[in-house]
């Protein structure tokens, strides 16, 4: 039988604070996280649900390099729109933190002297990656180099983004400064490390042993890989000056490891929440009934999964997660969302251009969510989910009820009387529900869920469409009030069952009825409240003579022009941002007037164009350059067809020396140029009065 838990402690990721959130982290994260934490409240447990900002590491100082400012500064920017993002979309953080915070600082530095006063750590001299030019060690993200495990070029120091291995800097292939893209030194200085070895067999009977098998597929599969190939100490600590300082001799001028420093934060920001609400902080963390969660995206799993928990072992007196349900990655229109490539919808944009329409996001990511493998988000997606599920399933099955009851009985919930087969049917299956969601939910098949909560609106719309009271109203009075019962009996139970997946459509839908939900309620004579329990143990959720309100649109269609508009708004930032990150050519060595004045460059028009059979690349052309009409083969048929050149106007080299190309001889060669996105473009004297044969000087 499965553990009773007394307490959950949840934690979600913590962010990076280096820029805003995108539909990636909402989606394999923090919506999930949030279903979660909002099903165990509505069923009365004791939650916490941590996340804060990850304040630390590589990545903010190099953010803060490139805009002049400090990495304190970049911190405060994103902090402050990542938690405003965070509460717009509902996600019910306990506590949202900070790394920067004293409580944290504090934290951590306690943990990584408790470990130190143990013998935990190795202390050893090594050698490690050094820029000479920009006269600092190379840490995790300032260097990249070929992953030894994937053969990735672009690997990070700490890890491979491609294969999510995690590594030492040293282990990399052919290493770069990503400062001053110089190649590394060696220079010895010293760390301290965690044994990782000797916590192998500690791991071995956690993960591989124990129960660990009710993990996801993904993530035991890749811990089992790790403890196969066998693990190595890692340094906790680096050469920076950014984070929280080594707080022990020797550690002057170092910092903690932001991998060491971060997961400590749920344990900080759980103080931080224990301390505000004045409650105590360790049975969260140190006692055996909670049951302690982890939410990741993929690349996170070796931390939270072998680095974390031999920390907590290390340190003794910490439970360990019970689970880890890390979800894969989300792409966008086919391609990998990318911060740098600015390829990605970011959320306070999201919400500019869909303004209180955060359910849909939610709703969409959820119903599409890369829980078992990389799953693509694409605007059409969106859209029909929006207009065939939400709007004409859910939002049209609650806008019938609403508008019937107000209709027939002026917004009071009618009397029934003796239920049909089918309705004594569809009251046991509305009964059923908050089991088969549960079941879903608790196996972190948030996906599955969402999908069983849309069939139950189904439910609700098949009821309706088969007892027809439309009709029914006008010979029976008895028997519609009858079916208009049962369908507010449903309307009610997706007001609470749908809490955690579309917060603020059940709110809307709750004050439409006029009723609450809350973990311990009971029906009461003077109001309507239904805990996620009542929907299958009560037989009426909302009683006759009860008083609901006016119809209000749920949800709304949305068009084709406005995903039109997502879809150029991504196009646009990509070619915006590929122009910025252009890598400009260098100049070519100088030459003299007199080399220059040798080319002959003359106003030319193609007057001819046939493919070249057999050259995918080729285009026979016949130009009239004002001089004569001559053979150029040029190599642009994979931009452009035949017809479409005839009749441009052109520049031509025309006294470069003849060449065969397939046994056609070129009697010149035409300008071109290619886009950053390697579309061919004429170099187009396109003036009216560049008449063939004008020099070009
Ligand atoms: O991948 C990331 O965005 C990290 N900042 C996650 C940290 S999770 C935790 F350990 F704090
Ligand atoms: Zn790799």
């Amino acid at each position: 039988m499965a553990k009773e838990f007394k307490r959950y402690t949840i934690t979600a990721a913590l962010p990076y604070t280096n820029g805003p959130i995108h539909i990636g982290h909402l989606a394999g994260v923090y919506v999930p996280a949030d279903i979660y934490a909002r099903y165990l409240r509505l069923q009365g447990s004791d939650v916490a649900f941590i996340c804060g900002s990850d304040e630390h590491g590589v990545p903010i100082t190099i953010k803060a390099k490139k805009e002049g400012v400090t990495p304190q500064d970049i911190v405060d920017k994103y902090h402050a729109i990542i938690k405003s993002s965070f509460e717009e979309f509902g996600i019910t953080f306990d506590n949202y933190s900070r790394t920067s915070a004293k409580i944290h600082h504090d934290t951590a530095s306690e943990f990584f002297k408790a470990l130190y006063e143990d013998g935990k750590f190795i202390e050893e001299v090594t050698e490690q990656l050094y820029d000479e030019d920009a006269n600092q060690f190379l840490a995790d993200r300032f260097v990249i180099g070929t992953c030894p495990k994937c053969g990735n070029e672009e690997s990070y120091g700490d890890q491979c983004e491609n294969c999510g291995t995690s590594h030492n800097a040293i282990d990399l292939i052919n290493p770069k400064s990503a400062i001053t893209g110089a190649k590394p030194t060696l220079k010895q200085t010293k760390h301290w490390f965690l044994p990782l070895d000797q916590y192998e067999d500690f791991l071995k009977e956690w993960i591989l042993k124990d129960h660990k098998k009710d993990w996801k597929s993904n993530v035991y599969g890749q811990c089992k890989s790790w403890i196969d190939d066998g693990l190595r100490p890692r340094a906790v600590t680096r050469d920076l000056d950014w984070g929280i300082p080594v707080p022990v001799e020797g550690g002057e001028g170092k910092v903690l490891y932001v991998w060491f420093d971060a997961p400590i934060g749920y344990i900080s920001a759980t103080k931080e929440w224990a301390k505000r609400e004045g409650k105590d902080w360790e049975p969260y963390w140190k006692d055996e009934d909670t049951k302690l969660v982890h939410f990741i995206g993929k690349d996170n799993i070796v931390f939270h999964c072998i680095i974390f928990p031999s920390m907590l072992k290390a340190e003794g007196t910490y439970i360990l997660p019970e689970n880890v349900p890390a979800n894969e990655f989300l792409n966008l229109e086919g391609n990998k969302l990318s911060t740098s490539k600015n390829w990605a919808v970011w959320l306070p944009e999201y919400l500019n251009d869909f303004p209180n329409q955060q359910d849909v996001l939610r709703y969409a990511l959820t119903a599409n969510a890369p829980e078992t493998k990389d799953n693509d988000f694409t605007w059409k997606d969106f859209q029909a989910r929006n207009n065939n599920e939400l709007v004409a399933i859910f939002g049209n099955f609650i806008n019938r009820v609403v508008v019937l009851t107000n209709k027939y009985y002026g917004g009071v919930v009618p009397s029934p009387s003796e239920f049909s087969k089918v309705d004594q049917e569809t009251l046991a299956a509305v009964k059923a529900y908050p089991a088969v969601l549960s079941s879903s939910i608790e196996r972190y098949r948030f996906r599955e869920a969402s999908q069983e909560l849309m069939n139950l609106a189904r439910l609700g719309n098949k009821y309706l469409a088969d007892e027809e009271p439309w009709k029914v109203i006008k010979e029976d009075e008895s028997r519609t009030k009858t079916i208009m019962f049962v369908a507010l009996q449903i309307a009610s139970a997706l007001a609470t069952l749908s809490e955690p997946f579309l917060p603020f459509t059940s709110n809307k839908l709750k004050s439409i009825l006029s009723i609450s939900s809350s973990a311990s309620a009971t029906l009461r004579a003077d109001s309507v409240e239904n805990s996620w329990k009542d929907i299958s143990k009560n037989d009426i959720l909302i009683p006759s003579d009860h008083q609901i309100g006016e119809a209000e649109l749920l949800f709304s269609k949305i068009e084709d022009e406005t995903i039109q508009k997502q879809l150029y708004k991504l196009q646009a930032s990509k070619k915006a941002n590929d122009i910025a990150n252009a890598v400009v050519e260098p100049q070519k060595e100088t030459i003299t007037f007199d080399d220059f004045s040798k080319l002959d460059m003359r106003v030319g028009t193609i007057i001819e164009a046939e493919k070249m059979p057999k050259a995918k690349k080729l285009l026979v052309l016949k130009v009239d350059t004002g001089i004569d009409v001559r053979t150029i083969v040029s190599g642009i048929a994979e931009s452009f067809t035949p017809e479409e050149v005839v009749g441009k106007k052109v520049t031509v080299l025309v006294n470069l020396a003849p060449r065969a190309l397939r046994g056609v001889e070129s009697q010149g060669m035409i300008l071109m140029t290619e886009t950053p996105e390697g579309k061919l473009v004429f170099v187009n004297p396109d003036d009216a009065n560049a008449s063939n044969g004008l020099k070009i000087s």
